[in-house]
Protein backbone atom coordinates (compact mmCIF):
# COMPACT_ATOMS: atom_id res chain seq x y z
CA UNK A 1 0.00 0.00 0.00
CA UNK A 2 1.12 3.62 0.30
CA UNK A 3 1.74 4.37 3.78
CA UNK A 4 4.18 7.61 2.71
CA UNK A 5 0.74 9.30 1.54
CA UNK A 6 1.00 11.32 5.01
CA UNK A 7 4.43 12.09 4.95
CA UNK A 8 5.22 15.54 2.94
CA UNK A 9 7.54 14.04 0.07
CA UNK A 10 3.76 12.49 -1.49
CA UNK A 11 1.53 15.27 -0.36
CA UNK A 12 1.71 16.07 -4.45
CA UNK A 13 1.24 12.57 -5.09
CA UNK A 14 -2.99 12.06 -5.99
CA UNK A 15 -4.69 10.00 -3.53
CA UNK A 16 -6.18 6.74 -4.97
CA UNK A 17 -9.64 5.60 -5.32
CA UNK A 18 -11.13 2.17 -6.67
CA UNK A 19 -15.20 2.35 -7.26
CA UNK A 20 -16.41 -1.08 -7.80
CA UNK A 21 -20.09 -0.96 -8.63
CA UNK A 22 -21.79 -3.51 -11.39
CA UNK A 23 -23.71 -0.29 -12.61
CA UNK A 24 -21.02 1.40 -15.62
CA UNK A 25 -23.42 4.76 -14.97
CA UNK A 26 -22.79 5.09 -11.70
CA UNK A 27 -19.07 4.26 -11.69
CA UNK A 28 -18.71 6.96 -14.70
CA UNK A 29 -20.66 9.48 -12.89
CA UNK A 30 -18.76 8.34 -9.53
CA UNK A 31 -15.21 8.45 -11.30
CA UNK A 32 -15.96 12.22 -13.11
CA UNK A 33 -16.63 13.93 -10.17
CA UNK A 34 -13.74 12.69 -7.79
CA UNK A 35 -11.07 12.41 -10.81
CA UNK A 36 -12.07 16.43 -10.84
CA UNK A 37 -11.57 16.97 -7.52
CA UNK A 38 -8.48 15.98 -7.96
CA UNK A 39 -8.09 11.77 -7.19
CA UNK A 40 -6.65 9.03 -9.10
CA UNK A 41 -9.95 6.74 -10.05
CA UNK A 42 -10.12 3.10 -10.77
CA UNK A 43 -13.13 1.57 -11.26
CA UNK A 44 -14.11 -2.53 -10.85
CA UNK A 45 -17.02 -4.19 -11.52
CA UNK A 46 -16.62 -7.34 -9.39
CA UNK A 47 -15.38 -8.10 -6.00
CA UNK A 48 -12.97 -10.05 -7.96
CA UNK A 49 -11.79 -7.33 -10.42
CA UNK A 50 -11.51 -5.02 -7.34
CA UNK A 51 -8.80 -7.79 -5.37
CA UNK A 52 -7.10 -7.76 -8.76
CA UNK A 53 -6.76 -4.19 -9.14
CA UNK A 54 -6.11 -4.11 -5.23
CA UNK A 55 -3.10 -6.35 -5.97
CA UNK A 56 -1.43 -4.39 -8.49
CA UNK A 57 -2.03 -0.87 -7.03
CA UNK A 58 -1.53 1.05 -4.28
CA UNK A 59 -5.24 2.47 -3.52
CA UNK A 60 -6.13 4.67 -0.26
CA UNK A 61 -9.55 4.13 -0.63
CA UNK A 62 -12.45 1.80 -2.08
CA UNK A 63 -16.31 2.52 -2.42
CA UNK A 64 -18.12 -0.84 -2.52
CA UNK A 65 -21.43 -1.57 -3.80
CA UNK A 66 -22.73 -4.03 -0.94
CA UNK A 67 -24.98 -5.71 -3.69
CA UNK A 68 -22.10 -6.86 -6.76
CA UNK A 69 -22.78 -10.20 -8.91
CA UNK A 70 -21.12 -12.72 -7.96
CA UNK A 71 -19.03 -11.98 -4.44
CA UNK A 72 -21.00 -9.33 -2.90
CA UNK A 73 -19.52 -6.27 -1.29
CA UNK A 74 -20.19 -7.88 2.16
CA UNK A 75 -18.09 -10.99 1.21
CA UNK A 76 -14.96 -9.07 -0.10
CA UNK A 77 -14.82 -6.34 2.58
CA UNK A 78 -13.15 -8.54 5.38
CA UNK A 79 -10.69 -9.80 2.52
CA UNK A 80 -9.82 -6.44 1.85
CA UNK A 81 -9.39 -5.38 5.23
CA UNK A 82 -7.30 -8.17 6.18
CA UNK A 83 -5.22 -7.97 3.24
CA UNK A 84 -4.85 -3.88 3.50
CA UNK A 85 -5.96 -2.53 6.49
CA UNK A 86 -4.43 0.48 5.24
CA UNK A 87 -6.98 0.98 2.59
CA UNK A 88 -10.05 2.44 4.16
CA UNK A 89 -13.57 1.29 2.73
CA UNK A 90 -16.55 3.15 2.05
CA UNK A 91 -19.64 1.04 1.20
CA UNK A 92 -22.56 1.80 -0.65
CA UNK A 93 -25.99 0.61 0.28
CA UNK A 94 -29.47 1.52 -0.41
CA UNK A 95 -31.38 3.41 2.24
CA UNK A 96 -33.43 0.61 3.15
CA UNK A 97 -30.56 -1.35 3.69
CA UNK A 98 -29.64 0.14 7.00
CA UNK A 99 -29.04 -3.28 9.03
CA UNK A 100 -26.66 -3.97 5.81
CA UNK A 101 -24.40 -1.22 6.08
CA UNK A 102 -24.58 -1.36 10.21
CA UNK A 103 -23.12 -4.72 9.83
CA UNK A 104 -20.72 -3.80 7.28
CA UNK A 105 -18.96 -0.76 9.82
CA UNK A 106 -18.66 -3.93 12.36
CA UNK A 107 -16.53 -5.77 9.75
CA UNK A 108 -14.32 -2.83 9.37
CA UNK A 109 -15.65 -0.98 6.82
CA UNK A 110 -14.95 3.19 7.57
CA UNK A 111 -18.46 4.86 6.56
CA UNK A 112 -21.29 4.08 4.55
CA UNK A 113 -23.29 6.47 1.68
CA UNK A 114 -26.65 6.06 1.06
CA UNK A 115 -27.63 5.09 -2.57
CA UNK A 116 -29.09 6.54 -5.06
CA UNK A 117 -25.73 8.56 -4.28
CA UNK A 118 -25.55 12.49 -3.97
CA UNK A 119 -22.30 13.56 -4.88
CA UNK A 120 -21.30 16.05 -2.52
CA UNK A 121 -22.09 13.57 -0.03
CA UNK A 122 -19.72 11.37 -1.31
CA UNK A 123 -17.25 14.05 -1.80
CA UNK A 124 -17.88 14.36 1.92
CA UNK A 125 -17.60 10.89 2.93
CA UNK A 126 -14.55 10.37 0.96
CA UNK A 127 -12.80 13.32 2.44
CA UNK A 128 -13.77 12.65 5.47
CA UNK A 129 -12.49 8.98 5.36
CA UNK A 130 -9.48 9.68 3.42
CA UNK A 131 -8.75 12.38 6.64
CA UNK A 132 -9.25 9.57 9.10
CA UNK A 133 -6.97 7.27 7.19
CA UNK A 134 -4.21 9.68 6.90
CA UNK A 135 -4.52 10.31 10.99
CA UNK A 136 -4.50 6.81 11.75
CA UNK A 137 -0.98 5.71 9.44
CA UNK A 138 0.51 9.07 10.98
CA UNK A 139 -0.36 7.64 14.47
CA UNK A 140 1.42 3.90 13.38
CA UNK A 141 4.16 5.62 12.27
CA UNK A 142 4.65 7.59 15.33
CA UNK A 143 4.06 4.44 17.43
CA UNK A 144 6.18 2.80 15.17
CA UNK A 145 9.05 5.16 15.90
CA UNK A 146 8.06 5.54 19.56
CA UNK A 147 8.86 1.61 19.93
CA UNK A 148 12.38 1.86 17.77
CA UNK A 149 12.91 4.37 19.99
CA UNK A 150 12.70 2.81 23.69
CA UNK A 151 13.66 -0.38 22.03
CA UNK A 152 16.97 1.85 21.06
CA UNK A 153 17.39 3.73 24.39
CA UNK A 154 16.26 -0.01 26.50
CA UNK A 155 19.60 -1.45 24.38
CA UNK A 156 21.91 1.76 25.07
CA UNK A 157 20.95 1.64 28.99
CA UNK A 158 21.06 -2.21 29.18
CA UNK A 159 25.10 -2.09 27.24
CA UNK A 160 25.59 0.88 29.61
CA UNK A 161 24.76 -1.37 32.58
CA UNK A 162 26.60 -4.28 31.26
CA UNK A 163 29.89 -2.33 30.78
CA UNK A 164 29.67 -0.97 34.34
CA UNK A 165 29.35 -4.48 35.78
CA UNK A 166 32.33 -5.37 33.58
CA UNK A 167 34.48 -2.77 34.65
CA UNK A 168 33.46 -3.57 38.47
CA UNK A 169 34.92 -7.25 37.05
CA UNK A 170 38.18 -5.94 36.09
CA UNK A 171 38.48 -4.02 38.91
CA UNK A 172 37.91 -6.30 41.25
CA UNK A 173 40.14 -8.34 39.27
CA UNK A 174 43.24 -5.81 39.04
CA UNK A 175 42.56 -4.94 42.94
CA UNK A 176 43.82 -8.61 43.71
CA UNK A 177 47.15 -9.63 41.80
CA UNK A 178 46.39 -13.05 41.44
CA UNK A 179 43.26 -12.21 39.45
CA UNK A 180 44.03 -9.80 36.85
CA UNK A 181 42.63 -10.56 33.16
CA UNK A 182 40.76 -13.79 34.49
CA UNK A 183 37.80 -12.89 33.04
CA UNK A 184 38.52 -12.20 29.63
CA UNK A 185 41.23 -15.01 29.40
CA UNK A 186 38.87 -17.51 30.46
CA UNK A 187 36.14 -15.53 27.71
CA UNK A 188 38.67 -16.48 25.06
CA UNK A 189 39.12 -19.71 25.98
CA UNK A 190 35.40 -19.95 26.55
CA UNK A 191 34.64 -18.79 22.39
CA UNK A 192 37.70 -20.81 21.25
CA UNK A 193 35.61 -24.30 22.84
CA UNK A 194 32.22 -22.93 21.56
CA UNK A 195 33.43 -22.06 18.44
CA UNK A 196 35.18 -25.84 18.43
CA UNK A 197 31.14 -27.38 19.51
CA UNK A 198 29.66 -25.04 16.78
CA UNK A 199 27.57 -23.07 18.89
CA UNK A 200 25.10 -20.12 17.29
CA UNK A 201 26.41 -16.15 16.79
CA UNK A 202 23.77 -15.73 19.31
CA UNK A 203 24.89 -18.22 21.87
CA UNK A 204 28.72 -17.18 21.18
CA UNK A 205 27.61 -14.03 22.70
CA UNK A 206 25.86 -15.18 25.44
CA UNK A 207 28.94 -17.21 26.20
CA UNK A 208 31.25 -14.17 25.87
CA UNK A 209 29.15 -12.50 28.09
CA UNK A 210 28.95 -14.61 30.80
CA UNK A 211 32.51 -15.85 30.81
CA UNK A 212 33.24 -11.87 31.24
CA UNK A 213 30.65 -11.35 34.08
CA UNK A 214 30.95 -15.44 35.84
CA UNK A 215 32.95 -14.27 38.53
CA UNK A 216 30.80 -11.14 39.75
CA UNK A 217 29.35 -12.64 42.45
CA UNK A 218 32.83 -12.62 44.42
CA UNK A 219 32.11 -9.44 45.28
CA UNK A 220 29.80 -10.72 48.56
CA UNK A 221 33.25 -13.16 49.56
CA UNK A 222 34.83 -12.62 52.71
CA UNK A 223 38.42 -11.43 51.25
CA UNK A 224 40.22 -13.05 54.04
CA UNK A 225 38.83 -16.18 52.81
CA UNK A 226 39.57 -16.11 49.16
CA UNK A 227 42.69 -14.80 49.85
CA UNK A 228 43.46 -17.76 52.58
CA UNK A 229 46.79 -19.53 51.43
CA UNK A 230 46.04 -23.20 51.96
CA UNK A 231 43.69 -25.25 52.05
CA UNK A 232 39.86 -24.07 52.90
CA UNK A 233 37.55 -25.96 55.29
CA UNK A 234 33.56 -26.89 54.03
CA UNK A 235 32.46 -24.18 55.49
CA UNK A 236 34.70 -21.88 53.57
CA UNK A 237 34.77 -23.18 50.36
CA UNK A 238 31.01 -23.43 50.14
CA UNK A 239 31.05 -19.69 51.38
CA UNK A 240 32.79 -18.90 48.49
CA UNK A 241 30.54 -20.84 46.25
CA UNK A 242 28.15 -18.40 47.11
CA UNK A 243 29.68 -16.43 44.31
CA UNK A 244 27.83 -18.03 41.37
CA UNK A 245 24.53 -17.47 42.45
CA UNK A 246 25.14 -13.89 44.09
CA UNK A 247 26.84 -13.37 40.86
CA UNK A 248 23.54 -14.76 38.80
CA UNK A 249 21.49 -12.22 40.84
CA UNK A 250 23.53 -9.05 40.32
CA UNK A 251 23.62 -9.41 36.14
CA UNK A 252 19.49 -10.83 36.00
CA UNK A 253 18.24 -7.46 35.04
CA UNK A 254 19.99 -6.67 32.10
CA UNK A 255 21.20 -9.58 30.69
CA UNK A 256 19.09 -12.94 29.15
CA UNK A 257 17.94 -16.02 30.99
CA UNK A 258 21.01 -17.84 29.26
CA UNK A 259 23.36 -16.05 30.47
CA UNK A 260 21.79 -16.01 34.03
CA UNK A 261 22.03 -19.76 33.85
CA UNK A 262 25.28 -19.96 32.96
CA UNK A 263 26.28 -18.01 35.83
CA UNK A 264 24.56 -19.85 38.21
CA UNK A 265 25.74 -23.08 36.89
CA UNK A 266 29.32 -22.11 36.14
CA UNK A 267 30.63 -24.43 39.13
CA UNK A 268 28.28 -27.29 38.88
CA UNK A 269 29.75 -30.91 38.25
CA UNK A 270 29.02 -32.85 35.22
CA UNK A 271 28.43 -35.60 37.32
CA UNK A 272 26.13 -33.26 39.95
CA UNK A 273 28.58 -33.60 42.98
CA UNK A 274 29.21 -29.96 43.04
CA UNK A 275 28.03 -28.11 46.62
CA UNK A 276 23.89 -27.41 46.48
CA UNK A 277 23.73 -28.34 42.83
CA UNK A 278 20.11 -29.21 41.69
CA UNK A 279 21.41 -30.25 37.99
CA UNK A 280 23.55 -32.52 36.64
CA UNK A 281 25.25 -34.16 33.48
CA UNK A 282 23.45 -32.44 29.70
CA UNK A 283 20.82 -30.76 32.29
CA UNK A 284 23.72 -28.16 33.28
CA UNK A 285 23.28 -25.22 30.46
CA UNK A 286 25.94 -26.24 27.75
CA UNK A 287 27.50 -22.83 28.66
CA UNK A 288 28.03 -23.25 32.27
CA UNK A 289 29.99 -26.54 31.25
CA UNK A 290 31.74 -24.69 28.36
CA UNK A 291 32.61 -22.31 31.04
CA UNK A 292 33.72 -24.33 33.49
CA UNK A 293 36.54 -25.97 31.31
CA UNK A 294 37.67 -22.62 30.41
CA UNK A 295 37.43 -21.35 34.03
CA UNK A 296 39.89 -24.32 35.27
CA UNK A 297 42.07 -23.98 32.98
CA UNK A 298 42.72 -20.60 33.37
CA UNK A 299 43.06 -21.30 37.24
CA UNK A 300 45.23 -24.20 36.72
CA UNK A 301 47.39 -22.09 34.38
CA UNK A 302 47.64 -19.12 36.92
CA UNK A 303 49.79 -18.65 39.79
CA UNK A 304 48.63 -18.78 43.17
CA UNK A 305 50.38 -17.38 46.42
CA UNK A 306 50.79 -20.84 47.65
CA UNK A 307 51.60 -22.91 44.72
CA UNK A 308 53.05 -22.04 41.14
CA UNK A 309 51.21 -22.02 38.06
CA UNK A 310 50.50 -25.55 36.36
CA UNK A 311 51.98 -26.01 32.71
CA UNK A 312 49.61 -26.38 29.86
CA UNK A 313 50.43 -30.21 29.79
CA UNK A 314 49.90 -30.37 33.55
CA UNK A 315 46.45 -28.35 33.29
CA UNK A 316 45.50 -30.91 29.84
CA UNK A 317 45.91 -33.85 31.91
CA UNK A 318 44.32 -32.70 34.76
CA UNK A 319 41.06 -31.41 32.56
CA UNK A 320 40.92 -35.28 30.80
CA UNK A 321 41.40 -36.96 34.16
CA UNK A 322 38.37 -34.93 35.19
CA UNK A 323 36.19 -35.74 32.63
CA UNK A 324 32.69 -37.38 33.02
CA UNK A 325 32.78 -36.47 36.88
CA UNK A 326 33.72 -32.59 36.94
CA UNK A 327 33.58 -32.41 33.10
CA UNK A 328 31.62 -32.62 30.72
CA UNK A 329 33.41 -35.03 28.55
CA UNK A 330 32.17 -33.49 25.29
CA UNK A 331 33.29 -29.92 26.17
CA UNK A 332 36.80 -32.02 27.39
CA UNK A 333 37.43 -33.13 23.96
CA UNK A 334 36.52 -30.45 22.43
CA UNK A 335 39.16 -28.49 24.88
CA UNK A 336 42.02 -31.14 24.06
CA UNK A 337 41.40 -30.12 20.71
CA UNK A 338 41.59 -26.32 20.68
CA UNK A 339 44.82 -26.98 23.20
CA UNK A 340 46.21 -29.38 20.62
CA UNK A 341 45.65 -26.46 18.07
CA UNK A 342 47.67 -24.13 19.85
CA UNK A 343 45.05 -22.00 20.95
CA UNK A 344 45.73 -20.00 24.37
CA UNK A 345 44.69 -17.33 25.95
CA UNK A 346 46.33 -13.90 25.51
CA UNK A 347 47.78 -13.10 29.34
CA UNK A 348 49.10 -9.59 28.25
CA UNK A 349 45.57 -7.95 28.24
CA UNK A 350 45.40 -6.98 31.69
CA UNK A 351 43.03 -4.00 32.32
CA UNK A 352 43.43 -1.35 34.92
CA UNK A 353 47.11 -1.81 35.08
CA UNK A 354 46.37 -5.08 36.77
CA UNK A 355 49.11 -7.95 37.22
CA UNK A 356 48.04 -10.10 34.63
CA UNK A 357 49.31 -13.76 34.85
CA UNK A 358 47.48 -15.22 38.34
CA UNK A 359 44.32 -16.30 39.85
CA UNK A 360 43.27 -16.46 43.03
CA UNK A 361 41.33 -19.64 42.55
CA UNK A 362 42.76 -23.23 42.93
CA UNK A 363 41.31 -26.17 40.69
CA UNK A 364 40.41 -29.08 42.86
CA UNK A 365 38.64 -30.78 45.28
CA UNK A 366 37.79 -30.42 48.83
CA UNK A 367 39.40 -34.29 49.50
CA UNK A 368 42.34 -33.19 47.28
CA UNK A 369 42.48 -30.25 49.82
CA UNK A 370 42.26 -27.85 46.53
CA UNK A 371 39.74 -25.63 45.30
CA UNK A 372 38.00 -24.56 42.38
CA UNK A 373 36.48 -21.05 42.83
FE1 LIG B 1 33.63 -18.80 39.71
Amino acid sequence: MKPDSVNEESIQVPETLLIVDDEAGIRRLLDRRLSREGYQCWEANTAEQALEILSATAIDLVILDVKLPGKSGIEVLPEIKTGYPDTAVIMGTVLSEMSVAVQCLKQGADDYICKPFDLDEVSLGVRRALERRSLQLQLKEYQHHLEKKVEEQTCDIRRLFLGAIESLVFALEAKDKYTGGHSRRVADMALALGSELGLSGDEMEDLRCGSLLHDIGKIAVDQRIHSKIGRLTHDEYEHIMIHAHVGARIVEPVVNDRVVEMIEHHHDHYDGSGISQVVRGGDIPLAARILAVADAFDAMTSDRPYRSAMSVKEAANEIKRCAGTHFDPVVVSAFLKTITAGVRPTRNRSVLGGVDDSHACEYGDLNGGARND
